[in-house]
């Protein structure tokens, strides 16, 4: 066979295209558990940073076994779910929002006038995680939250307190929100600043509010306000609206409801 002919270059050809295919293929294959890995400790990092659980050095995944404990409640009445109710999806360490929320039986569509994070549906059913301390009592409340900023759906959490008054902690984990606008909801700072408000008053009305502008310091209501960013009310917007909607009745009220009954009637005892 001549070496310019047209059946050799088909077959170097084809010889290269399956080597590559083989290559490509094989190292896709190699490197999936890493990258489940990588996912389980990036979502781990994530729980550990919003309950400011800190690692200390040690395995991230390590604390989260020993301090984290999760639990599914169906969001509508606030029930925990028995472990004998858990299926494939429902799950607490294979639970994924985006999953769940586009499987029709785990879905709520909002009505328009109750979707005030701008989702349009959430699942039925979240997972939240309990920061356990001394003794097995629960320490903090971390809940996944989310809903729409300017450009993109935010992803993240926010941690209460045991008497699930007080801010502990928030994050997001996923946004598309511009770097150096919206985008500064990642701002060490900013996400510091959550720490140690009132999110609801007396009455366990949300009062939480991220405001446009900064927070006057001497005001009433500077322990429920967040400064808003600047250069950024949509995103601004959005981030007072998820945080609000996840923690009212539609989100998680009922289920922080039914908790503080039950402090409240163990501490009677
Ligand atoms: C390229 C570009 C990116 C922007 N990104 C954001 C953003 O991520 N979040 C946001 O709220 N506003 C963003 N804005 C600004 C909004 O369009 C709008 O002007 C702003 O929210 C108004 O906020 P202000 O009243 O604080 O100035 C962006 C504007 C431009 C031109």
């Amino acid at each position: 066979m001549s070496s310019d002919s047209t059946k050799k270059t088909v077959l170097v050809a084809a010889g290269v295209c399956f080597v590559c295919a083989i290559l490509v293929s094989s190292t896709t294959v190699s490197l999936a558990p890493k990258q489940t890995a990588n996912k389980t400790l990036d979502r781990v990092q994530n729980i550990l940073a919003a309950g400011d659980v800190k690692a200390n050095g040690e395995d991230p995944n390590q604390v989260y076994k020993e301090k984290i404990k999760p639990v599914i409640i169906e969001v509508e009445s606030g029930k925990i779910l028995d472990k004998s109710e858990y299926t494939a999806d429902l799950n607490p360490e294979k639970f994924d929002i985006k999953k769940i929320v586009n499987i029709p039986e785990y879905t709520y569509q909002i009505p328009s006038s109750e979707d005030d994070a701008g989702i349009k549906k959430r699942p039925k059913y979240m997972v939240i995680y309990e920061v356990m301390g001394e003794n097995d009592n629960v320490e903090k409340y971390i809940f996944p939250i989310y809903g729409k900023g300017l450009w993109s759906t935010l992803y993240g959490f926010i941690a209460l307190d045991k008497e699930l008054k007080v801010i502990k902690g928030l994050t997001f984990y996923e946004h598309g929100e511009t770097p150096g606008l919206g985008g500064e909801v990642d701002n060490p700072k900013w996400k510091e600043s959550w720490k140690g408000k009132n999110a609801f008053d007396e009455d366990e009305k949300v009062i939480i509010q991220v405001i446009k502008g900064k927070v006057d310091q001497g005001s009433p209501q500077a322990d429920h306000q967040i400064d808003g960013l600047s250069g950024s009310t949509l995103t601004t917007r959005g981030v007072d609206n998820l945080v609000r909607y996840w923690l009212s009745e539609n989100g998680y009220g009922p289920f922080l409801k039914s908790m503080r009954k039950a402090e409240g009637d163990h501490e009677k005892i």
